[in-house]
């Protein structure tokens, strides 16, 4: 089977990017020239390719993508067209690109990982509005400024919202906001908008339905794929949502896991907050399964987010053992599919990952691991329900 680009993508691509510049780091390049450059393929013609085989099952599968590998590393940019057929844009269009300082909105990034996600026809996963974590330092100095936080949320979510209106085919609208021990009704984070604007939550979801009455809007947390406090916490926040017909139409569950916590000491130096950001490995899947199907009982759609899986070494029993993970968890979503309508890896290849314990499906020079066959193997042999 071969896994090679559709003629269209490429020429979609070229119409979409005409001849804009890319600021991406401190390079600066023409689109075009990136183009011209494209190999027609680098990577290997007969890997199965998993967007093809999820077909069946009415679901993408995905991954994060990156604006600087995309612009910098012709091999990771042709795999993620040739594989996905969806993306989110890891960090372009996050407020740390988006708001250098109050008064900027620079787009250069994002507009750039978005065109090239439709020059590849990839359904586009907007990641994030709202976020309590990893904002630009600039917010510190409002910091419990209730009035001026309130405005500079609209703000950024309008103008946002709009400028990719048709474009995004989602919107992670909040993101990580609720406690991983919630307690006697204590469920929400304090963060850069709580308890600063008691309602933040509420606030964004209505806001960016204003700005895009027709994008898919989604909440999005870690450390929630089995029953457990949290995700009780955040079904009974969105349902509450719903109840009071706040616009709201996904969940999205992250799956960041870890084999015998092989991420701790990475993931706490990497974000603020010293949140793990991964879930040990569940012992009973079911569990994962039962929680799907809850919050697609409640009216929504599901999509596992960000999936990868840490490992303490590249030992073949860790190999192994990922690959079980990768399994497990897509076997979860397609019981549910086409309900469950995405699968999505936060990365794709170990080099480039977040974290620093290999956790995706290619090996730093790109040959696919036992966690991608596993993957191909489980759409190949599961029954479409
Ligand atoms: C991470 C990116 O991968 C890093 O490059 C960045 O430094 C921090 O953010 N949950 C999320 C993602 O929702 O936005 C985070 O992405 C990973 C955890």
């Amino acid at each position: 089977m071969h896994c090679t680009m559709e003629l269209t993508g490429l020429i979609l691509t070229a119409i979409c990017l005409g001849m804009s510049s890319v600021v991406v780091g401190n390079e600066v390049s023409k689109h075009q020239d990136r183009l011209a450059g494209r190999p027609s393929s680098v990577s290997d013609a007969s890997l199965p390719c998993l967007k093809d085989l999820a077909k069946k099952f009415g679901i993408w599968i995905g991954s994060a993508s990156n604006a600087k590998h995309i612009h910098d590393d012709k091999e990771y940019d042709q795999v993620l067209a040739e594989q996905f057929s969806i993306t989110t844009p890891e960090n372009a269009c996050k407020w740390t690109i988006i708001r250098p300082n109050e008064a900027t909105f620079n787009f250069t990034n994002c507009d750039y990982v978005v065109a090239t996600a439709q020059g590849n026809n990839q359904t586009i996963r907007g990641h994030n509005l709202c976020w309590g974590a990893h904002n630009p330092a600039w917010l510190d100095k409002f910091d419990n400024n209730s009035t001026a936080l309130r405005s500079l949320l609209i703000t950024h979510i309008s103008t946002v919202g709009k400028r990719y209106a048709g474009r995004m085919y989602s919107w992670d609208v909040v993101n990580g906001a609720v406690l991983d021990s919630p307690k006697n009704g204590t469920y929400l984070k304090t963060n850069t908008w709580y308890p600063a604007v008691p309602d933040y939550i509420d606030l964004a979801f209505k806001t960016t339905h204003e700005a895009d009455s027709s994008v898919k809007l989604f909440y999005n947390d870690y450390n929630c794929e089995v029953i457990n406090a949290k995700s009780d916490a955040i079904y009974k926040m969105l349902k509450t949502m719903m109840a009071n017909s706040v616009p709201l139409h996904g969940f999205g569950i992250q799956a960041h896991f870890s084999i015998s916590h092989a991420d701790a000491r990475h993931a706490k130096k990497r974000l603020s907050g010293g949140h793990k950001f991964a879930s040990s490995v569940p012992t009973d899947w079911s569990t994962v399964e039962d929680n799907i199907k809850r919050f697609v009982d409640l009216g929504l759609e599901v999509h596992i987010t960000e999936m990868d899986v840490s490992i303490p070494s590249n030992s073949q029993q860790y190999l192994d053992q990922q690959a079980d993970v990768y399994r497990n968890m897509l076997k979860a979503c397609l019981k549910y599919a086409p309900k469950c309508k995405s699968f999505e890896t936060w990365g794709f290849v170990d080099k480039y990952s977040w974290k620093k314990n290999d956790p995706d499906y290619f090996d730093a020079s790109f040959k696919p691991k036992p966690c991608f066959y596993a993957v191909v193997d489980t759409l190949n042999t599961t029954h479409v329900l």
